[in-house]
């Protein structure tokens, strides 16, 4: 090379080193209203990218649910592995979520929620509370431990502006923890971060700020307003405003006061309802707010990911931020399973996939896990016939009635080719309970089975239009299911 040539690259290269708005070609770019997005993958062959946060030192902190925590440089794509800890990872167990203090130079700490297993083979969650020194982590302080069953971890850790440590812990899929105050699970903590119980905590002595809580899975400060997001049964998927000593129900109400069994709890029982609920359930999971003026569509709306749903919720916020009055669906089936969101303070929404999780949905490219930077695009790179990031997935993949409610009700679990997961999720593809007596086949439906939800909420007619869906589909011999089949059992019920 010439050194007219060396000159010419260097001086390039300072002009695209200085451009710093430029976050460079997109890998995809799409239209959100009148603003042009770029999309690019910059950290590829993670495994569950469980938690995402935007540090005070202008790096992205993560972990991955196998146990490992690292610090990734967003200009250049290094990644430097902090932490391996030895987890319990079993479907929703492991290393789960994390909070970076901000003000991590006076107060160097980063706070972990974990699972374990003990000699005697009893599970365990943990909160601990490490010291960062360049480039590791140390000191560990165990702020909490509770105990873990199978299922239903949580969970998420946050700061709040008061410097207080907040936790969102799952139920442990046990019926009586989220209503009873003394038990740790299926709430939202509130610590000191040395572990002592603030004084102004709602139950004197107690670390208890708020309960009711099913499966806790984003967790958020918007100012000093608190939002978390959680997962239903097999409905009532929930954003909730978390205030100081609520009760948000589980298991007594799911989503909104809407049954009978539900008004009869609330006579004697105050009840804080959700901000919004879904049914079908979309599984929410990270929760992030979007605060700066570069995408202006984003602009002051809580952004959540979703796993089922596999895309990013835009909820927007009153002013007074007690409501949501408006929710926009974007990328939904780009990129599979949504679990964790941050976003910088110049604007830029970062993304983990969680294709390689317990619940496989067929996403899972080679490149999976990757972090993907979503950005308004400079210009230069604008192609006008860029896709819209609302995507409509019209008749694409659902081709009757059956098939969609049998998508929105079903496919999460027994997936939709029916095949399940391996030792998880039964295959419905020739069960004998989907082929045989069309009876027995009701009756698991209506009434569920240990980690089978209940559908009796589902109406007669739609029901019918399922089963006999799964009927045709996956066992072609049997006959169709009537409503009154129907009906007629939950008479007997
Ligand atoms: C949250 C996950 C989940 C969802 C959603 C779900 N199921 Fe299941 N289902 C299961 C599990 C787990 C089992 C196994 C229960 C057991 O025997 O322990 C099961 C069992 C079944 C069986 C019995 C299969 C066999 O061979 O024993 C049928 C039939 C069935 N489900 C149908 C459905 C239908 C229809 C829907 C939608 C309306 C549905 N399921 C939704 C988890 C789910």
């Amino acid at each position: 090379m010439t050194n007219l040539r060396l000159t010419f690259l260097a001086a390039l290269l300072l002009f695209l080193g200085c451009d710093a708005g430029d976050r460079g070609a997109p890998d995809e770019q799409f239209r959100m209203g009148a603003t042009p997005l770029g999309v690019q993958t910059i950290a590829t062959h993670l495994d569950v990218l469980w938690e995402l946060v935007w540090g005070p030192d202008n790096h992205i902190w993560f972990t991955e649910q196998g146990g490992t925590v690292s610090r990734l440089d967003p200009k250049t794509g290094e990644i430097t592995h902090l932490l391996t800890l030895e987890v319990l990872r079993d479907r929703t167990s492991g290393l789960l979520g994390m909070a970076v203090h901000p003000d991590l130079k006076n107060q160097p700490y980063v706070f972990l929620n974990y699972s374990g297993e003990k000699a005697d083979k009893s599970r365990f969650s943990r909160v601990v509370r490490y010291t960062y020194k360049p480039d590791t982590l140390i000191d560990s302080l165990v702020i909490l431990e509770y105990p873990g069953w199978k299922g239903h971890f949580g969970a998420r850790v946050a700061i709040a502006p008061d410097g207080k440590l907040m936790i969102a812990t799952g139920d442990g899929a046990q019926f009586g923890n989220a209503q009873n105050t003394a038990s740790p699970n299926g709430k939202i903590l509130r610590y000191n971060i040395d572990g002592s119980i603030p004084d102004d905590n709602p139950i004197p002595g107690s670390p208890v700020w708020a309960w009711g809580f099913r499966n806790p899975q984003g967790l958020v400060y918007v100012g000093d307003k608190l939002y978390s997001s959680g997962h239903g049964d097999a409905v009532e998927d929930e954003v909730n405003l978390v205030n100081k000593g609520g009760n948000y129900g589980w298991p007594h109400v799911e989503g909104f006061v809407n049954t009978e069994k539900e008004r009869q709890f609330v006579v004697d029982s105050v009840i804080v309802p959700p901000l919004r609920s879904w049914t079908p359930t979309i599984a929410p999971a990270g929760l992030t707010y979007y605060a700066s003026d570069k995408l202006p569509e984003l602009k002051g709306r809580l952004l959540l990911t979703t796993l089922k749903g596999n895309s990013i919720h835009a909820l927007e916020l009153n002013a007074s931020g007690d409501s949501i009055v408006g929710d926009v669906n974007y990328f939904q089936q780009l990129y599979g399973r949504l679990r964790s969101i941050c976003v910088s303070p110049d604007g830029d929404v970062y993304v983990g996939t969680s294709n390689r999780d317990w619940n496989p949905n067929g996403f899972a490219d080679e490149k999976d896990d990757r972090i993907l930077r979503i950005y308004a695009l400079a210009e230069k790179y604008v192609d006008k016939q860029a896709k819209n990031a609302i995507v409509e997935h019209k008749g694409a993949d659902v081709v009757s009635r059956g098939e969609a409610l049998y998508v929105n009700y079903c496919a999460s679990c027994h997936k939709t080719n029916g095949r399940g997961v391996d030792g998880t999720f039964p295959p419905l593809i020739r069960s004998p309970v989907v082929t045989g007596n069309a009876d027995s086949l009701i009756h698991v439906v209506l009434t569920g089975k240990k980690e089978m939800p209940q559908f009796s909420f589902i109406e007669d007619k739609d029901l019918a239009v399922i089963l006999t869906y799964v009927r045709k589909r996956f066992g072609p011999q049997s006959s169709p299911i009537s409503a009154s089949a129907i009906q007629a059992q939950r008479a007997d019920r």
